[in-house]
């Protein structure tokens, strides 16, 4: 098969570390027809607009797109993407790779968050004695984003997804949001399921996260749980993340431009290279997924050569260089 990827590096080390995984998936056995765009800050400083008409076409029309990093202008170009493209889903592994510094070994789960609606609809005003935020929590949205979380469950061979809610307090939102859930889950009965309260999950995180598989949510618990996931395996330079619709999907590290390291070659390229290992099981080509991930958890396991941040003395295109060897070899 042969993808079409729209790829826009973007601002900093956006462009160092889309070049290292672009060199990566070169040895990689799928095939990929890349479309290059610039957006964000630098674009910005050109043209006087962080994220151009045509751009957002060229990612209507690719299958995926795989976005680097923007710099001030990160939220307007990505905030658009997601809207232009109704990226309904937010996902998020947690996952604990050996060589790095996580807080528990074995850790193995996902976080799938609703990125549409919620306490982020965009309905806040200020009223007589301070303001007021709206959250709209839809049966159609939730229904939607717990499909998607039973249906990737289902796909990457995860045995268990847990309803995060508060459902006790909030009895009519996070009501329709737990209905929701339970409905969805009549199709998939053989998967385990389970719903629990935000809060303790957000203690459960720290004192007991293997008992997570895959994680579904509305959009604030999802956002703070997800930073809170990241925490748990440490290093911005590691986590990746997919913003996914019906018909479009975007794969992007979870960190930004980084203008402090940016133009040296010291950034890590492990969160853009797992930022294509989702990209490759949202194309259903879950075993070049697992192969890519393999390579870059060698790298990472034996520490010779990794980037400062991860202990080693290497660039950003030598460690890439040497997930590329790993990868031919498997
Ligand atoms: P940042 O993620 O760019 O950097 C935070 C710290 O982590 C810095 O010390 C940086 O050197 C380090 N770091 C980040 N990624 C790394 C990597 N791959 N390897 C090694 N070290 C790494 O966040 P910051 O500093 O808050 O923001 C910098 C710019 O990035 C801002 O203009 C911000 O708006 C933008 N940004 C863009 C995002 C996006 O494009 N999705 C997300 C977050 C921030
Ligand atoms: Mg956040």
């Amino acid at each position: 098969d042969m993808y079409k990827i729209a790829v826009i590096p973007g601002d900093g080390i956006g462009k160092e570390v889309m070049e290292a995984t672009l060199h990566v998936l070169e040895s990689s056995n799928v095939d990929f027809e890349y479309s290059f765009a610039d957006a964000g800050d630098e674009y910005a400083e050109k043209t006087g607009i962080p994220l151009s008409e045509e751009t957002v076409n060229l990612v209507k029309q690719s299958q995926a797109c795989l976005f680097g990093a923007a710099g001030e202008t990160a939220a307007d170009v990505i905030v658009k993407l997601r809207k232009e493209l109704d990226l309904y889903v937010n996902l998020r592994p947690v996952k604990s790779y050996p060589g790095t510094k996580y807080l528990f070994e074995g850790l193995d789960f996902v976080i799938v968050r609703e990125n549409t609606e919620g306490l982020y609809s965009g309905l806040e005003e200020y009223t007589q004695d301070g303001a007021t935020a709206t959250r709209v929590i839809t049966k159609a949205a939730s229904e939607r984003i717990c499909k998607f979380a039973f249906e990737y469950a289902e796909k990457t061979a995860r045995s268990k997804v847990t309803a995060v809610h508060k459902a006790n307090v909030l009895k009519k939102t996070d009501g329709v949001f737990k209905d929701s859930f339970y409905k969805v889950a009549e199709n998939f009965s053989h998967i385990e399921t389970d719903d629990r309260y935000v809060d303790a999950t957000a203690m459960f995180f720290i004192t007991q996260p293997q008992m997570f598989d895959v994680v579904v949510t509305t959009n604030l618990y999802g956002d703070i749980l997800s930073d809170e996931g990241a925490g748990l395996v440490g290093g911005l330079g590691l986590i990746p993340s997919a913003n996914i619709g019906e018909t479009n999907g975007l794969f992007e590290p979870v960190h930004g431009s980084a203008p402090d390291i940016a133009g040296k070659g010291l950034a890590n390229p492990s969160a853009m290279i797992l930022s294509a290992v989702l990209m490759l099981e949202y194309l259903d080509e879950y075993d070049e997924a697992r192969r890519l991930e393999n390579a870059l958890l060698k790298v990472l396991d034996e520490g010779k050569v990794v980037t400062k941040d991860l202990g080693g003395e290497s660039s950003t295109m030598e460690m890439a260089e040497e997930v590329r060897s790993k990868l031919e070899a498997l």
